[in-house]
Parts: structure tokens; sequence; C-alpha cells
């Protein structure tokens, strides 16, 4: 396969960091100060994102894994053969090679994804490990429906659609917004199509705490990498080191755990030529996490325009997937 960049138009960069400029004077602007999580994903903070993943209290990666494993059988036999697979937001495409080796004889994969460099090096695994599957990749925002409209899909009727939607990416959405992504996601399908969504069930405050506050302290510089970014990005001066606290909490009646970066001094930031004024304890909100029992995922689901065919969890119920079909 060709670099993949010779393939897309130029990837847009001054328009994407004066995207992240404004969004960040947004944020830090309102009140209570926030900043989009979206925006934890660079280079080092898509390796952290991947140490989490290994981390004793963080359970979702390895219990969704083993899930997908055991129940890769019955996914096959409801979504049939020649199936095309579309993931948005695909990332290094671990999860879905677990998929590939279970359904009879897939098709076509297409990836989402907005890095370029995930996107090509995924590609060129899949393409390596499962020769007989079309790999379409493609480089886009899944949020953004202009770029799920680019997507290459033919006539339904001609193919077998199913879409993956794993990790629980959904949970980083407000409810609103998660209807919203899951009404896409419906889209995608097609009327025959189905969809495959990973969610992180409601559980016990401890662990839920434990998972977002790791003793190793890797979910805490997975956070404060975003100001590390927004100082290399937007030539900002946050005092890493000393002004800002990870902190994690549970918020019981939004059903989330929320990540902030907590101020622990007054203190005055600099970006470009804005000063933002932090007194101390003052938060800046960067990211929810929401956690759904079934009932819950069902109801926002029909919502969507989607019905659920079946779910499954593993043994101690902490995450689940759900199988989907428009209603
Ligand atoms: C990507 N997403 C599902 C993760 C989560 O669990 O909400 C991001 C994350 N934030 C802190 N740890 C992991």
């Amino acid at each position: 396969m060709n670099n993949l960049a010779e393939r897309f138009e130029e990837d847009g960069g001054a328009r994407a960091k004066q995207e992240f400029l404004q969004d960040v004077f947004e944020g830090l602007s309102a009140s209570p100060k926030t900043l989009p999580c979206k925006y934890f994903y660079d280079e080092q903070g898509s390796n952290l994102f991947e140490q989490i993943c290994e981390l004793d209290e963080y359970y979702i990666t390895r219990t969704e894994l083993a899930l997908l494993s055991d129940i890769g059988n019955e996914i096959a036999e409801r979504v049939g053969e020649g199936v095309t697979i579309i993931e948005p937001g695909s990332g290094a495409g671990q999860k879905v090679q677990i998929l590939l080796d279970a359904l009879l004889h897939p098709r076509k994969f297409i990836p989402l994804e907005i890095s370029l460099d995930a996107l090509e090096a995924s590609t060129q695994e899949l393409e390596k490990k499962f020769p007989r599957l079309e790999v379409i990749p493609h480089q886009g925002d899944f949020t953004d429906k202009k770029d799920l409209k680019k997507l290459p899909l033919v006539e339904e009727d001609t193919e077998q659609r199913l879409v993956f939607f794993p990790g629980s990416t959904i949970g980083n959405f407000s409810p609103h917004e998660a209807t919203e992504v899951l009404s896409n996601l419906r889209l995608l399908a097609g009327e025959n199509g189905l969809v495959l969504v990973g969610v992180d069930m409601l559980k016990n405050r401890d662990r839920l705490l434990a998972a977002y506050d790791d003793s190793l302290g890797v979910t805490a510089e997975f956070n404060k990498n975003l100001l590390v970014r927004i100082n290399r990005e937007l030539s900002a001066d946050f005092d890493i080191e000393e002004g800002f606290d990870h902190r994690a909490v549970f918020n019981e009646e939004a059903s989330r755990i929320e990540m902030h970066l907590v101020a622990n001094k007054d203190q005055q930031v600099a970006i470009r030529d804005e000063v933002f004024e932090f007194k101390q304890d003052e938060s800046i909100h960067t990211e929810n996490s929401h956690k759904y029992s079934q009932q819950m995922f069902v109801d926002m689901a029909l919502e969507a325009g989607l019905k659920n065919v079946r779910n499954w969890t593993d043994a101690q119920a902490d995450f689940a997937l759900f199988l989907l079909r428009p209603a």
C-alpha cells in the first residue's frame, strides 16, 4: 500500500491547531473551567493510554478483550458470512482482530481514524494478517458527520454491515451526545446492518475510582499531559510539576467518573497573549466517563433508533457488549 499521507489531502495541521486553540480558550473562559478530552491523544497521550490499558486497576481493556474472544462465535453466527466491518475511531486496530478471527470470511474492513500514523500501521498489520480481507482506511473524525458521509459504503443490499464501536468510548460522551453518536452508528449500519458497542458497567465506586487514579500515577500523568501538550503546541506556561493535581471523582447522580486537574495554588497561566486566572482548588474538568446499567444503555440506544438484539457481560458483569439493530 502507498503511504497513506499520499492518499489523503493534506491533514489540515494549521486548521487543527486553530481549532485546538479556540477550544482551549473557550474551555478555560467557561465557569467551571473545562478542556475537551479528545485532546488527550497526542503521541505521548496515546502511549500513556496504552499503559493505562495494562494497569491492574484498569479492568476495562482486558475484560473486553476476553469477552470478545469468548463470544466471537456467537457474534459470527448472528452476523453471517462476507460482512463489511466499519470501525469509527479504530486506533491501533487490536480489538477488531479478535472479531476478524471469529467471523466467517469477513470481506471488507473500513477503519475511520484521526491519526494517520495509527491508520497506516493498523492497515499494514491487518493486510498482512488477513490477506483475503480488503482494508479500506479512511482518515477522519467519527464525531463529524461530513467525515462519516465520505466512507465508501456500497448499496446495502449488496453488503451486510457490522459497525464496531468498542472500548467504552461511548462513555466519554454525555448521554445526549452519546445518543447522537449511536444514531450516527445506526446510519452507518443501514437498515439491515448491526452495531456492536462496548460499554463499561456501573459498579462499586472504589473500583471505579482506583481505575481512574491508579497507584503508579499513570492516569495522573495522562491527565496532566494535556497541559504539557497545551504548553508545547500553544506556547502556554502551565506549571505542570507544581501547579496542578490530578483528581478523579465519582459523580453518582450523573453516573460517571470525572477527571479534573486542580490548581494547588492561586496562579496565572499565559496562553499566547491571553492570561487565565486560577484560584487555589479551582478545577479544570477534563473528562467524563459514564457508567451504565444494562437498562440505562438499552433505553439510550432505543432513543437513537437501535434495538438490543443481544448483550453479553463477563462473569463479574464489569463490562458489556451490546449487539444492536435498527429498531
Ligand atoms: C478511552 N476511554 C474509554 C477511557 C475511559 O476509560 O474513559 C479514557 C481514560 N481516561 C482515563 N483512563 C482512561
